[in-house]
């Protein structure tokens, strides 16, 4: 175990009422290689000292972005237990990603396992709970080199982790300013279902140009028509309308599955007794009939919308009443603090 090689000392965490959403680097990371053509296809897998990685230039995902990547947080809560939020989510997303750029599937209980050793042994860089949680970043990547565009064989996960902060500073963690883009973020048939790197990669220069005037973010449209909301660069939308609907876009080609998403619907239908609707959302409909919107995913929790801004019409969102019921149940599941109904607290 890597923690019995323990090195005090080499780095050191941050000082905790400085956290942001930005990496610190930690003391050990995970990595598997996976050949597609041997059996069992994985090894099992080691912890290793956190640094660099080599691989040849002519790896295939450096060329055709071949990698996918999942995002998950460690909570460290009261009586010093350390809880992870629904890794096994985490997992089966990953699994649909990787089979989504036809590459080898990695086992979700070696998933998990591998996300908590990725944990305990880098305990010191676990903050306390108020200011903030430990966020574990797993990636695959198809390494082996290769000149022409084609299936590949050989793959490597790594699983590193840092202590995160809030994702945004000061009043945008109030509320949110989104742009309304009249553009897809993902292609008709695409691989917007999946967490892959060239989603985000074409998504930065997009957003750029927007954040420059100060939204926080933009939020797309559908593909197809050009008419529905989709989510944003890096989470889900819910809009509540006038008739007290809560409404979310469905899951389809354009919409990553998120587990926050997936938690504010159970916890909205099933403990607070919303009438929570996955349907298509056009942006008029959200103009003539919306009061409130937020957006939903680990790194953003849930943060409320106050503004959006379509073509030139400024469209503000005042109420905020339930995505605060919402994540203040959300909040005291994953610190512990009341009954899991859902079965989603993993202990470290
Ligand atoms: C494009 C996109 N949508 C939604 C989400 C929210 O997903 P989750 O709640 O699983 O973090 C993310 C973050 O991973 C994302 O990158």
């Amino acid at each position: 175990m890597a923690d019995e090689h323990h090195q005090e000392g080499r780095k050191s965490p941050p000082a905790w009422e400085t956290l942001t959403f930005s990496l610190t680097e930690t003391d050990f990371m995970y990595q598997s290689c996976g050949e597609a053509e041997s059996e069992p296809v994985w090894d099992g897998g080691k912890m290793v000292p956190f640094s660099d990685i080599t691989v040849s230039p002519a790896a295939a995902f450096m060329s055709y972005g071949i990698g996918i990547f999942e995002g998950l947080k460690a909570q460290r809560v009261a009586g010093d237990r350390i809880l992870l939020f629904r890794p096994d989510g985490n997992a089966q997303r990953f699994r649909k990603s990787a089979e989504r750029l036809l590459m080898e599937p990695f086992p979700a209980d070696q998933f998990v396992g591998a996300v908590r050793q990725v944990v305990r042994s880098n305990l010191r860089f676990v903050p306390p709970a108020q200011y903030g949680s430990f966020y574990v970043r797993p990636l695959e990547h198809a390494v082996e080199p290769k000149l022409g565009l084609g299936s590949c064989t050989r793959f490597l996960v790594t699983i590193f982790g840092s202590p995160v902060g809030n994702y945004f500073r000061g009043g945008a963690q109030q509320g949110v300013r989104l742009k309304v883009l009249e553009q897809g973020r993902t292609a008709p048939g695409g691989t917007g279902a999946a967490k892959t790197m060239g989603n985000y990669a074409g998504a930065i220069y997009v957003a750029n140009r927007w954040k420059k005037e100060g939204f926080d973010d933009v939020l797309y449209l559908d593909s197809r028509h050009v008419k529905y909301l989709t989510e944003t660069s890096g989470s889900n939308a819910f809009v509540r309308l006038r008739t007290g609907a809560l409404v979310t876009p469905p899951l389809d080609d354009q919409i990553l599955p998120g587990i926050t998403r997936d938690s504010t619907i159970r916890i909205a239908r099933d403990l607070l007794g919303i009438d929570v609707q996955e349907r298509a959302l056009s942006i008029d409909e959200v103009i003539a009939e919306g009061v409130e919107m937020f957006c939903t995913g680990t790194a953003w929790t849930l943060l409320s919308v106050r503004e959006i801004v379509y073509r030139d019409r400024k469209i503000v969102l005042k109420a905020q009443d339930a995505r605060q019921e919402i994540l203040e149940i959300l909040r005291s599941i994953q610190l512990g603090e009341r009954d899991d109904p859902f079965g989603w607290i993993v202990e470290v």
